[in-house]
């Protein structure tokens, strides 16, 4: 069936700037690592980004290696955006990213300019783009002059391959290296994408201060844990679950009879709040002003609608971020 964008789209989703550009972003994005891949049917991944779209995420994201195979969600992606989205190609956020293994050699991998470069025109074959909105180095490369990799950045951004720039998993001091290359290069860091949720707080310390002071935004990966932080786990495994489904990144030992213990006091915080326990982590995240997006991931449709069903109940009371704390400890 010929997709036609709900004309409602804007009317549920809270758009913010992302630090001091002039680009804004949609409250919650969604990300392709899981569900995107040949694993997954090709309708049940349109159903999300068609979901996702119709309530106002603008934002996807992706990164050379998502799949599995690697490359194939941005195939995949490519088909349906060329299926459904092409109308909107121009209300849409698209980015990617390079830095983990990609191909065999020398040349597929970390962070020279020879991988960054090719990765990029790759990535662009597969999505059928002319060019990316956001371009991000995926991970720090110990061996890789910094010097080298910023340029290789700054130079896909004068090609017009991508528009903005952004980094991840940099550690708050490498960023900030980064970031003043960057800045000397005349192409400003647009947002840095780290690991946060309340079971990964490590970015508080440093990181989030860092972003301030130079006027870069940031988006929140794995806001949930990867389901950890939902209701999903509260009654077992479910065998369509991704603790179930073999994953390296969340396997059954992870959920341990402590870590269900927590689920379940927050679950009933959450409950007290009139919301379920995925929306209170997803407003958590994004609780005062220092993350712009939270980047979620999602198997079903109800997972999306959770999501955005989030804004209409952000605040939190003092006594209710202590009881998380307490919680947490
Ligand atoms: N830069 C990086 O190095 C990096 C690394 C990892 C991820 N990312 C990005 O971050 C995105 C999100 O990562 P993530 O998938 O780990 O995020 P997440 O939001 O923490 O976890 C998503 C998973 O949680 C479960 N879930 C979501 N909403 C739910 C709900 N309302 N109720 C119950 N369960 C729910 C689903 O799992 P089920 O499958 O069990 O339904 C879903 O697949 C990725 O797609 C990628 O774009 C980036």
């Amino acid at each position: 069936m010929v997709y036609h964008a709900s004309p409602a789209r804007y009317e549920s989703m809270e758009y913010r700037r992302c630090g001091r550009s002039g680009l804004k972003l949609p409250a919650v994005s969604l990300g392709l690592w899981h569900n995107f891949g040949d694993t997954t049917l090709l309708e049940n991944s349109r159903q999300l980004l068609r979901r996702a779209f119709d309530l106002g995420i603008t934002h996807f994201d992706l990164a050379n290696n998502y799949g599995p195979p690697p490359g194939s969600a941005e195939l995949n992606f490519g088909r349906i955006l060329k299926e459904d989205f092409l109308p909107y190609r121009d209300e849409l956020i698209i980015s990617s990213k390079a830095g983990y293994t990609m191909w065999d050699g020398p040349y597929g991998d970390w962070g020279s300019k020879k991988y960054l470069v090719s990765s990029l025109d790759q990535s662009l074959r597969r999505m059928g783009l002319e060019y990316v909105d956001i371009f991000y180095h995926h991970r720090p490369d110990p061996d890789t002059p910094l010097e080298e990799t910023m340029a290789a950045l700054d130079l896909l951004v004068r090609q017009g391959k991508a528009l903005y720039i952004g980094l991840s998993n940099y550690p708050a001091e490498r960023a900030r290296q980064a970031f003043e290359i960057l800045n000397q290069l005349g192409t400003p860091c647009l947002i840095h994408q780290p690991k946060y949720s309340m079971y990964e707080r490590g970015i508080e310390a440093q990181l989030l201060d860092t972003l301030a002071e130079h006027g870069v935004g940031s988006i929140a990966f794995s806001p949930l844990a990867g389901g950890q932080l939902t209701d999903r786990y509260l009654h077992g495994i479910p065998e369509d679950s991704r603790a179930a489904s073999g994953s390296r990144f969340l396997n059954p030992e992870q959920l341990t009879e402590e870590k269900l213990a927590q689920v379940r006091a927050l679950n009933a915080l959450a409950q007290r709040r009139g919301q379920k326990l995925s929306q209170m982590a997803l407003a958590w995240a994004l609780r005062g002003d220092r993350v712009t997006s939270v980047l979620i991931g999602a198997s079903k449709t109800s997972q999306i609608d959770d999501a955005v069903g989030m804004l209409q109940n952000r605040d939190f009371s003092p006594q209710e971020l202590e009881e998380i704390e307490k919680i947490l400890m």
